[in-house]
C-alpha cells in the first residue's frame, strides 16, 4: 500500500484540484500521507534547529522531572513511562503554543537550566503555524468549504510533542484526538500505521525531506467517518535512539464537534441516526485522554 506525497509549494501556487482530491482520497483511504517542500526544518536539511528543541532528553533526570506531566491535567510537560502492560517504552515533552488560546498551562524549566531552549521552542512554533494554516487550508477545500473554513470555524490550536525512544522502545496503538498530527520522523523507522479497512500493520518508512500527516478524530467526527483518524503504533528496534516531533494542530477548546451539514448523511448507524453527537472540543479531548490506556 502506497502512502502518496503532497507538495506544499505546488499547493501554494496553485491550490490545484489535483492536489486536493488527493488529500482528500488519502485521508479516506490510506489515511496518511508525506508533505514534501515545507518551511518546516526536517532531520536533514536542518539538524541543527531540531537538535535544539531536542536537547531537553540530554539533561539528568532530576531536572527533566522538574516539568513532570504527570502532576499536570492535559499532559503538558515531561514523562518517561515505562509500562509493560500498555506496552510502552518512551520519554515525551508535551508543549502549547505560548500565543494560542490554549486551556491547558505549559510548564517551563528555569532559563538557566537549558539556556534558549524556551525561545528555540517559539520559534518552532512560529513556523509549524505557517505550515499548520496551509493544511487546514488544503482539509477545507478538500472537503468542498472555502479554504480558511476549517480555521474561522474552530480555529487551530497548535501543541507539539518531542519524543524519545530507547532502543526497544515502543508507543502503543492508539489514535489521535485532534485535527492533524505533523509527524517529523528521523532515519530509525519504527512508525506504523492501521489503515482503514486492513488489520495489518504498514510501516512508514522515513523519506527524506519530508513530514507524515494523519487526521485525528475530532476531524474523523467532523466528516461523520467519511475520513479516517489511523491507528498508529511505534516499534523501535535498532540501537542508539529514535527521536520524533509530532505537532498537532487541534480545533479550540470551545470549538462544538459536529458533522458538517454536508456530511450528515454519510454514516447512518442501525438506528438511522448520525453517530457524532455535538460535544465541545475540550470535553471530547479529556474523555479521549482518559479512554487511552497509557
Ligand atoms: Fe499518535
Amino acid at each position: 500500500m502506497d502512502i502518496p506525497t503532497i507538495d506544499l509549494l505546488s499547493f501554494c501556487s496553485s491550490q490545484s484540484d489535483d492536489i486536493v482530491n488527493k488529500i482528500a482520497n488519502a485521508c479516506q483511504t490510506i489515511s496518511a500521507f508525506y508533505v514534501t517542500n515545507s518551511t518546516l526544518p526536517t532531520f536533514e536539511n536542518d539538524y541543527e534547529a531540531l537538535q535544539q528543541l531536542l536537547r531537553f532528553f540530554e539533561l539528568p533526570i532530576d531536572i527533566k522531572n522538574k516539568i513532570s506531566g504527570k502532576i499536570n491535567r492535559d499532559h503538558r510537560g515531561y514523562a518517561f513511562t515505562e509500562d509493560v502492560e500498555s506496552n510502552e517504552l518512551r520519554e515525551w515533552v508535551y508543549i502549547g503554543d505560548e500565543n494560542g488560546d490554549s486551556y491547558a498551562k505549559n510548564q517551563w524549566l528555569e532559563e538557566e537550566e537549558l539556556p534558549g531552549w524556551k525561545h528555540a521552542i517559539e520559534t518552532h512554533f512560529k513556523l509549524m503555524s505557517s505550515t499548520g494554516k496551509l493544511l487546514y487550508q488544503a482539509f477545507s477545500l478538500a472537503l468542498g468549504k472555502e479554504k480558511n473554513f476549517l480555521e474561522e470555524t474552530f480555529h487551530r490550536e497548535p501543541t507539539v510533542l518531542l519524543l524519545r525512544y530507547p532502543s526497544g522502545g515502543k508507543c502503543p496503538e492508539h489514535t489521535d484526538v485532534g485535527f492533524l498530527a505533523i509527524n517529523l520522523l528521523d532515519s530509525t523507522g519504527g512508525l506504523q500505521i492501521k489503515p482503514r479497512g486492513s488489520d495489518i500493520w504498514v510501516d512508514v518508512p522515513p523519506r527524506e525531506n519530508t513530514f507524515l500527516c494523519h487526521i485525528g478524530d475530532a476531524l474523523e467526527r467532523v466528516t461523520n467517518g467519511l475520513w479516517y483518524s489511523v491507528p498508529h503504533r511505534v516499534r523501535h528496534e535498532k540501537s542508539g535512539y529514535r527521536y520524533g516531533i509530532v505537532m498537532f494542530n487541534n480545533p479550540h477548546a470551545e470549538s462544538i464537534i459536529s458533522p458538517l451539514d454536508n456530511y450528515i448523511t454519510n454514516n447512518f448507524d442501525e438506528n438511522n441516526e448520525h453517530k457524532s453527537l455535538p460535544i465541545i472540543y475540550k470535553d471530547f479531548h479529556r474523555r479521549r485522554l482518559n479512554e487511552l490506556k497509557y
